[in-house]
């Protein structure tokens, strides 16, 4: 008898293929389709990712499956179909781009439904956690991008998986994505294993900062150098590369990604006023004391230079300063 989590493993493979014919080859893929075309994702790049769409109907994929004899009880289990209180079991997906999710092996555990009517509920609705499924352990598109990864020593993250798509069609294969939850320690650990570093490429708005925040100190911990891409505010990585191409995207910003503690000094300038000396004096201390966590004194040394121009300081006095708070600490 086969363990359920194959069989599990079988029907995520029939229905990501059943989704796909529906998008390509049907009728009802139609609307999808030009969908998928208006936000100028190629024919070519629905095939590689295997694009799908689930049609607006609550038993397609219930009779689907019934009709191939699985058990419609493990079926919903595996987050393939939904069960109402009464006992009635029904389509999860219905009426959504759907978006397969792999393994790092490369195979499909799970999907991510687009919303087509942008009145939904949800924009965006993905497969519950399953015995095949752990949204804190997956990473999407890994299993393509691995080698990639692992050729440059470097991988992009992003917070969509559009935008990994995206990023992927105009010729950027090492790019990854969590799945709309903060990134994790063990994801963290699945990208040391295959990346020396990591290039940030979270929204340009106040969620993706926050994200952006967090997940530092996450790659951090596990041993990962990180460096920050700058969006324009309320631009994504799909947005931008629509907008500007991929050219600009290279150039604009992949190569401006900067290392944390030149993010975090930028973030400080951002967000501080400098009126009169008395700011000017609070806003240099702040930025010593983010300077000061460093542990290398080269790159100390390099940051306190940088603020010393930067207000048109002696270098003694700024490091003066430093080693004054290092001591108040
Ligand atoms: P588009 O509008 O299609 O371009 O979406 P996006 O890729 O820009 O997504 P967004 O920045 O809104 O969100 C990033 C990620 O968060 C998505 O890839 C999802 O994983 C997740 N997410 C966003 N909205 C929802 C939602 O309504 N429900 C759930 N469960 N996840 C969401
Ligand atoms: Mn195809
Ligand atoms: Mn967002
Ligand atoms: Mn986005
Ligand atoms: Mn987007």
């Amino acid at each position: 008898e086969k363990k359920a989590k194959q069989i599990m493993l079988e029907a995520h493979q029939l229905v990501a293929k059943l989704y796909h014919y529906v998008l390509t080859e049907t009728p009802y893929g139609h609307e999808a389709m030009k969908y998928l075309q208006k936000r100028g994702i190629s024919r070519q790049t629905i095939d590689e990712y295997g694009i799908g769409f689930a049609p607006d109907s609550w038993n397609f994929v219930t009779s689907f499956l019934q009709n191939r004899r699985f058990s419609l009880d493990l079926m919903v289990e595996a987050g393939l179909l939904a069960k109402s209180e009464a006992g009635k079991i029904f389509d999860r997906f219905r009426g959504r781009v759907i978006f397969p999710i792999h393994d790092s092996q490369g195979k499909v555990i799970a999907f991510g439904g687009r919303a087509l009517d942008p009145s939904a509920p949800a924009k965006y609705l993905n497969s519950p956690e399953s015995p095949l499924f752990s949204k804190s352990t997956t990473l999407f598109n890994l299993h393509r991008a691995r080698p990639y990864i692992r050729k440059r020593k470097q991988a992009l993250l992003f917070e969509g998986y559009v935008d990994v798509i995206s990023v992927w069609q105009a010729g950027f294969p090492q790019g990854i994505a969590t799945l709309g939850t903060a990134l994790t320690e063990q994801q963290a650990r699945m990208i040391r294993r295959n990346a020396e570093s990591v290039v940030l490429l979270f929204d340009g708005d106040a969620a993706g900062q926050e994200a952006t925040a967090k997940a530092i100190n996450i790659l951090q911990e596990a041993g990962v150098v990180v460096r920050i891409a700058p969006l324009p505010p309320g631009t994504d990585p799909d947005d931008y590369i629509r907008q500007h191409g991929a050219e600009a995207f290279s150039q604009q910003v992949l190569l401006q990604a900067m290392p944390v503690t030149a993010f975090r000094l930028k973030h400080l300038r951002d967000k501080h006023v400098i009126q009169d000396e008395t700011d000017q004096k609070q806003f240099i201390e702040k930025a010593i004391e983010l300077v000061n966590e460093l542990d290398s004194p080269v790159e100390r040394d390099l940051y306190l230079r940088q603020l010393a121009e930067e207000h048109s300081l002696t270098l003694e006095a700024i490091k003066w300063e430093s080693r004054r708070l290092y001591k108040q600490q």
